[in-house]
């Protein structure tokens, strides 16, 4: 990219163009990548410009709060679908069932949304990368958060196209958009679900967010790491008060990495993991202990599914 001024300015002028007299819709995740879509279209065709934020349930602590005080501005729908998520994991054991069965839902939702808002045009954060990844797979066209839309528009435009993430970042800087987004953490699209072992329930899922919540809370800012975050193992046997109880298995999990292909675990001193740990178990009485993840990638995965 050779100037970020001149690439908003072209990439405004080309969403005013493409979008005509045009109602586009698109996804907002609150990602890096769809802010600076959101911001650069709202630049360019206001509010005809409806940013669709689906609230999964499976959100991080404050998230959905976060979306509505940085994009309450623009024309923005927030969708509260946390039960019927729930509702579509119930029973659901299998990482890849998960993600597809969040995956399906996500994609039910915005068709849903998208159509009742008459909306004719998508736009979509597709990055460079994101392209050469997908060549050969599922068309960039008509694709939302990885799955398929069954749904036709008349255009789709995908003003970051040409962008590395670097870049993507740098464009956000210069839109003025919150730090916290510019250079957040990677978050997984299916959610605190792949950070839940086993079946997600509602308990599970409050349980998780609030563990999270205290990870990134005592370890962002110091170190910003490539990602951390807590998930929940299962239970396990501990003691509060006077008696035995079954309570949850919280890990924390803290990586290094440089492109999330391998990862190496952070260095944190261990009087912060026992202030880390006391923190979560007093925070949240249903924790009966704390692990701290010691593995690189490979051999594990960098997510717990
Ligand atoms: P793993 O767990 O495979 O993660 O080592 C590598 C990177 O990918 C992210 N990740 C996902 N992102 N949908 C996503 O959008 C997913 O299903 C998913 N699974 C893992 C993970 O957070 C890490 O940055």
């Amino acid at each position: 990219m050779v100037n970020t001024e001149k690439f908003i300015s072209s990439a405004i002028a080309e969403i005013r163009t493409m979008a005509g007299n045009e109602r586009v819709v698109m996804a907002l995740s609150g990602g890096v990548d769809s802010s600076v879509c959101a911001a650069l279209a709202s630049r360019a065709i206001g509010d005809r410009l409806i940013p669709i934020y689906i609230d999964t349930g499976l959100m991080r602590k404050g998230e959905t709060e976060r979306i509505r005080t940085i994009f309450g501005d623009i024309s923005l729908k927030v969708v509260d679908a946390g039960d019927e998520f729930i509702g579509a994991l119930a029973g659901i054991t299998d990482p890849e069932a998960k993600r597809k069965a969040i995956g399906e839902r996500f994609i039910r939702v915005f068709e849903r949304e998208a159509k009742m808002l008459g909306a004719t045009c998508l736009l979509q954060g597709t990055i460079y990368p994101d392209r050469i990844e997908s060549e050969g797979g599922i068309k960039s066209h008509h694709n939302v958060g990885g799955m398929p839309l069954h749904m036709e528009f008349k255009k789709v435009l995908e003003p970051i196209r040409d962008l590395y993430k670097d870049e993507v970042r740098e464009v956000a800087g210069a839109l003025n958009l919150p730090r916290e987004i510019q250079h957040r953490m990677p978050f997984p699209g299916p959610g605190l679900a792949v950070r839940v072992l086993g079946e997600v329930t509602k308990e599970k899922v409050a349980v998780i967010r609030e563990a999270n919540w205290i990870v990134e809370d005592e370890l962002v800012e110091q170190y910003r790491p490539w990602q951390c975050f807590a998930a929940l193992l299962g239970l396990g046997t501990g003691v509060k008060g006077d008696n035995r109880i079954h309570g949850w298995i919280i890990a924390i999990r803290a990586v290094n990495s440089r492109d999330g292909m391998t990862a190496d675990p952070l260095d944190i001193p261990f009087e912060q993991l026992l202030r880390i740990g006391s923190r979560i178990t007093s925070d949240i009485p249903s924790v009966a202990r704390v692990v701290y993840d010691i593995t690189p990638k490979p051999p594990a995965t960098i997510e717990y599914e």
